[in-house]
């Protein structure tokens, strides 16, 4: 699989040995805070997860985010992870998913790029018209994210998510193809 890349970033293959690092983002209540996750994880069942994930359709394998612009030997360090979900190929509409992991590397810019180039393989690539995502409408800082990528709001299931002892909205997000095109014909001309 070739590598997604920017300059800061690069999207690479899950390996058997990421799991390690996994395991400590998804027992982690700050980052499972906006995510499905609502029980601790094993590494069984990480390991398991790990397996499942690898017989889905390599379009839905799990990419590690990657950057090296803290590492002091420029060495690549993992940050998070990022997949396609459930690809409508008939449709051609795919869900996305995102956790950045270590949250010393949140609110700058990571996952706004992410989404960005995510965006780039599933239309240029993968040949995609739709990509949407779902996110709690308590998640600011990831609608703020999705935003600043492209997506735009279409809608919510309401009260569609129960944590805490309450009901929140699930805000429903997608960028199409044409529009998509079109803004980055626009960027490149600014
Ligand atoms: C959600 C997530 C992907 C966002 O990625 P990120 O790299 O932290 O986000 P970015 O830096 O690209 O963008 C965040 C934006 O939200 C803004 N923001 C942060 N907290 C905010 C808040 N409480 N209210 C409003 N805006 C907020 C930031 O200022 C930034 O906007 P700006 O660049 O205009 O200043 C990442 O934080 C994450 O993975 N979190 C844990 C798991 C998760 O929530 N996954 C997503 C599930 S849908």
């Amino acid at each position: 699989m070739p590598h997604l890349f920017n300059e800061r970033i690069r999207l690479r293959a899950a390996e058997k040995a990421d799991i390690e690092v996994f395991l400590r983002w998804v027992n982690d209540p700050e980052v499972t805070e906006n995510l499905m996750l609502v029980s601790p994880m094993s590494r069984v069942e990480e390991e398991r997860w790990y397996e499942n994930m690898l017989a889905q359709h390599p379009s839905e394998h799990v990419f590690v985010i990657e950057t090296k612009q803290e590492t002091p030997d420029g060495a690549w360090q993992a940050i998070g992870t990022c997949q396609f979900i459930s690809i409508d190929w008939r449709n051609r509409s795919a869900e996305v998913g995102i956790m950045i992991g270590e949250k010393s590397f949140w609110n700058r810019s990571y996952g706004t790029e992410t989404m960005q180039l995510l965006l780039e393989h599933g239309f240029n690539t993968l040949n995609l018209n739709r990509v949407w995502l779902q996110v709690y409408d308590k998640n600011l800082r990831g609608i703020r994210a999705y935003e600043k990528a492209g997506f735009v709001h279409e809608g919510k299931f309401r009260q569609g998510h129960y944590q805490h002892g309450r009901y929140y909205d699930i805000c429903l997000m997608s960028v199409l193809k044409t529009v998509w095109l079109e803004n980055s014909a626009q960027h490149t001309q600014n």
